[in-house]
């Protein structure tokens, strides 16, 4: 027992911190834009913006350096191999850069462009630098874990001196023109051209030269004998070969060496008759991404990759965030195509659109908008996959082969998680976690910020304030719940710590230019940085995590990647210097952006070996990221504030994520900075009900917000959508189980479902939940009480409270009443999805609770859903462990059968499956039920060869809320076949 003394001295010495505190850390107005570069303060950027420029200015007169000398082009095995040679001065000297264009069986095509030079290690690093002399080629052992496989089958269609068509893809529908003087692809399906590469004639490598120190001007003799300057002009440099920022460039005071001198890659990629084009995450602004070279409305700065800790970001920004995925789709009517530009390095991207004129062979193209976009990387292999579609499914599915899918999460990882940064004891987090049940408010983990830890050194508990963690967690697992503590990359530079010095006596952290442990400032102050590069990093950082090297944790604890960009107090842009060492002697130019996924795969392996014999399924929250990370947990969007304008934006940004292959994303709800209003913080709640990751959290600044503490009829209005989040648990989770089995987003947007309908591709503050038909469209403006919904088809649509059936047109937007109480969604006619409707506190209570099926008719009056289930923790699933059901309404026979890809696959006898045997389906409700089920009362369900009658109820169309039915205490076991005939 804790004497009371002791505890108000815990109390007072809190206060004394959180002051301490409060004064370090009182948030500015605003991110100080300044901290990061601009195109122009970027050396590489600037100068490839000055080639585009150039190159425009020159038009027809235009000519590439970029040429294929075609009698060392060929063709084998669907591999295109060749060299390109870059004419660098006007003597016509070249470099040369080996080219290979890689058709794969998934049907997507991928480019590789290296330079000979380099590749050969021929050349010299400047300042005695230990760096690598290869361009960076290891993105792809990091990324791609899949989706390799050559397509054999592609042929060459015809080949002459000036290029070399290669027809690839499904029935050879695809076809790759690769033209040779100057080089460029044109890419087309069934005959028309969807992508282009170097049609503007961007390519740009930058080839390696050694650096030339200018000779002292010439002095000449003056009339009175003395010498002085020639005053002579020096020949005008252009800017795309400005010489300043080659060898060494300054920013903020930090200076990088640069050893390998000017490097950067560059490529124009048109996608013709497209006029939206989506992805390339994390920015705020629109889905559908803006043009970035000035005019109306449009950005003057390029779209920015480089994984940064922007303090308080601003909102409407090309400006780079805290993780980058370098992939973009575009779309027009009926097609969607791709590219993922795979490199690790801080990245551009500049997009204009430009009105095509007419031309009679464009035809067919629908928009005659085309976007061009312009990739610049400071490093790198220029190394860039393209994808044509024709379906947004198609690009999902293809990606998620080459870079994997969203791991199937945990059940608990997708309910609600109460964060706050800081709960300030274990006695708190008791608290806490007894007032949720007290109030009968669900949730299904607590979170530790870095105060947990004894001065912010990590694998540590502070000894007064977390004394007892162990009786912490397991209170929290008595009641089924889960903690997730925050671990960082950055180790405290301090004595005594075992971790500090394991680190550096194993030589296992990131290095700076002379080759000595990088140390910068962090939350500890003094910090290394552990390097996730390094395998036996890894292996060792894995060491960490044991019960029995980390104390207090237990098999309910999980983790949360934080400051992973990496954050660097005081380093340039706050981050690393990119003249640092990580193992193999890359340069951290060269990775930047992959930093923050190592460190989180890092995490990943650890939780998957604390005990031998244990097989949870790991959960790691992470703020930096990169293509892959979905591989590995959920992230989240960062600092954002309490403001309804951050709460606009997050919807945006998640459905971003969710199309670039990474759908497991939220944003803090409530805001991280300030303190939401109660309206504001209900409204939040509504909309976070609906993210895929689900987390409240707050600054150390915010006041204390749990949903209890909320007023009525708040904390009233918070409950119901958290209750609403449970309750349609079922529903998340086999959405989830689509994102793991082929990519697909788990809200999304209306292009995605609806690519017909151009109307709807800037879209972006609304989106469709999995297949359930759950159209949502959160409030996200003050005192707003109705929601003007897109209607992207002409199916029917009905309220998903009161089953109104709405007065809809395609194309155009309905307006159903939203008051604060209220989460606009409507249902989709054709869609039958499973809920779970007893309340209860956690995902771990309702796991073997009955289901209720929603089933809305659609204009045919058909319906079709389904449902995946597993024990939702282990890896059994893998083994056969789950259950995938579809639903089918039709000529009114409502079935439940084995997914088809499942027959015989699943119902492998387990022991989660035994426990699940009983399950059933408890409740069917039927909406848009037709009026001549009127008076029946009993209804006979199918199963197992058993016939056995059950309630019905029919309830009459009333105004404009359509008929319904319930059909109660069905019975029917989850895992059976079994039907029931309405006619
Ligand atoms: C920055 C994170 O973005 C935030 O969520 C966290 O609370 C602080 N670091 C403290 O760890």
């Amino acid at each position: 027992m804790r004497s009371s003394s002791q505890l108000s001295w815990r109390w007072t010495s809190y206060l004394c911190l959180l002051s301490i505190l409060c004064a370090l850390f009182t948030p500015a107005v605003m991110v100080k834009e300044n901290d990061f570069k601009k195109c122009s303060q970027s050396g590489f950027c600037k100068r490839n913006r000055a080639y585009a420029d150039h190159v425009e200015i020159q038009g027809a007169a235009w000519q590439a350096p970029y040429k294929i000398s075609s009698d060392k082009a060929s063709f084998k095995d669907g591999q295109f191999q060749a060299t390109i040679l870059k004419t660098v001065d006007d003597d016509g000297r070249t470099v040369t850069l080996p080219v290979t264009v890689s058709f794969l069986k998934s049907g997507a095509a991928r480019v590789t462009i290296d330079e000979e030079k380099r590749q050969l290690k021929d050349i010299e690093l400047r300042h005695d630098s230990s760096a690598r002399k290869e361009r960076y080629n290891e993105a792809e052992k990091w990324v791609i874990v899949g989706g390799l496989t050559l397509d054999k089958d592609a042929t060459v269609a015809q080949q002459s001196e000036t290029g070399m068509t290669v027809k690839y893809g499904p029935d050879s529908s695809f076809e790759a023109e690769i033209k040779y003087a100057p080089f460029g692809i044109d890419f087309k399906r069934d005959g028309a051209v969807q992508v282009k590469l170097n049609d503007r004639g961007l390519l740009n490598m930058e080839h390696w030269r050694a650096k030339v120190e200018k000779a002292e001007p010439e002095k000449a003799e003056g009339e009175d004998g003395e010498k002085q300057e020639n005053k002579a002009e020096p020949a005008e440099v252009p800017a795309y070969l400005d010489e300043g920022t080659w060898f060494e460039e300054t920013f903020g005071g930090n200076t990088d060496t640069k050893p390998r001198g000017p490097e950067s890659v560059a490529l124009d990629i048109t996608f013709p008759g497209y006029e939206h084009v989506f992805g390339i995450p994390e920015h705020t602004g629109p889905l559908s991404l803006k043009e970035t070279r000035g005019g109306d409305g449009n950005y003057n700065e390029p779209y920015r990759l480089y994984n940064a800790d922007v303090f308080e970001y601003i909102l409407d920004s090309p400006m780079t965030l805290y993780g980058a995925i370098p992939l973009m789709q575009a779309q027009r009517k009926d097609s969607t195509v791709g590219v993922f530009w795979l490199n690790g390095a801080e990245t551009w991207i500049d997009i204009v659109k430009a009105k095509e004129s007419k031309n009679p062979l464009a035809l067919g193209l629908g928009s005659k908008t085309s976007t061009h976009t312009h990739w610049i990387s400071e490093s790198g292999l220029l190394d860039v996959f393209v994808f044509l579609g024709p379906t947004p499914q198609d690009i999902s599915k293809t990606y998620g082969e080459l870079t994997g899918t969203t791991a199937m999460p945990a059940e608990f990882a997708i309910g609600y998680h109460q964060c706050r940064w800081n709960y300030v004891s274990d006695d708190d987090v008791k608290e806490v976690d007894r007032k949720m049940d007290k109030f009968k408010i669900p949730y299904d983990v607590i979170w530790l910020d870095i105060e947990y830890t004894d001065e912010k050194k990590y694998f540590t508990w502070d000894p007064n304030m977390f004394a007892d963690p162990v009786s912490m967690g397991k209170q929290l697992d008595d009641h089924g719940r889960k903690l997730v503590v925050i671990i960082d990359p950055h180790i405290k530079n301090t004595g005594g710590y075992h971790v500090i010095d394991e680190l550096k006596s194993k030589g296992l952290a990131v290095k700076n230019n002379k080759g000595n442990d990088f140390e910068g400032w962090c939350w500890p102050g003094s910090s290394m940085w552990v390097d996730c590069f390094n395998p036996a990093a890894i292996k060792w950082w894995t060491s960490l995590f044991k019960y029995d090297a980390f104390k207090g944790t237990l098999e309910n604890t999980y983790l949360w990647n934080d400051m992973n960009e990496p954050s660097v107090f005081n380093g340039p842009e706050v981050t690393m210097p990119k003249d640092n060492l990580h193992h193999g002697g890359w340069e951290h130019r060269d990775v930047h952006n992959i930093n923050g996924m190592t460190f989180h795969n890092a995490t990943f392996e650890a939780l998957l070996s604390r005990k031998k014999g244990e097989l949870h399924r790991p959960f790691i929250l992470t703020r930096s990221f990169f293509a892959g990370s979905q591989r590995l947990g959920a992230m989240w969007t960062g600092d954002n504030q309490a403001s309804w304008e951050h709460l606009g934006a997050a919807v945006p940004m998640i459905l971003a994520q969710g199309i670039s292959g990474f759908p497991f994303a939220g944003a803090d709800v409530g805001g991280f900075f300030g303190n939401p209003e109660l309206e504001l913080q209900s409204r939040w709640y509504q909309a976070g009900a609906f993210y895929p990751f689900f987390r409240g959290h707050a600054h150390i600044d915010a006041r204390r917000r749990e949903p209890y503490m909320a007023a009525e009829p708040y904390r009233s209005i918070i409950t119901a959508a958290l209750r609403l989040r449970y309750s349609l648990m079922p529903s998340w989770y086999t959405a989830f189980f689509h994102a793991h089995r082929d990519g697909s987003p788990i809200i999304r947007p209306m292009y995605w479902t609806h690519p017909s309908e151009e109307s709807g591709f800037a879209v972006d503050d609304q989106f469709f939940v999995g297949t359930t038909g759950l159209l949502v469209k959160p409030i996200v403006e003050k005192e707003k009480v109705t929601a003007d919904i897109y209607i992207p088809d002409n199916a029917i649509y009905y309220d998903y409270f009161t089953y109104e059936k709405l007065s809809t047109h395609q194309g155009k937007t309905v307006s159903i009443d939203a008051p604060i109480e209220k989460i606009p969604i409507v249902m989709r006619g054709g869609h039958i999805f499973p809920r779970r409707d007893t309340p209860r506190r956690s995902t771990q209570l309702m796991k073997f609770d009955d289901y209720t099926l929603v089933v809305t008719l659609g204009k045919d009056l058909t319906a079709h859903g389904e449902l995946y289930v597993d024990d939702g923790d282990s890896f059994d699933y893998q083994k056969g462990q789950y259950i995938h059901r579809v639903f089918d309404f039709h000529q009114w026979v409502l079935t439940s059968t084995a997914a088809p890809s499942d027959e015989g696959k699943n119902l492998r006898e387990g022991d989660w499956l035994k426990k699940f045997h009983d399950v059933s389906f408890d409740k069917i409700i039927i909406i848009g039920a037709p009026s001549s089920w009127e008076g029946k009362t009993e209804i006979e369900v199918l199963s197992g060869g058993k016939k056995t009658k059950v309630p019905f109820h029919f309830n009459k169309a009333e105004g404009s809320r359509a008929a319904f039915a319930t059909v109660g205490r069905i019975g029917a076991r989850v895992g059976a076949d079994w039907e029931i005939d309405f006619a």
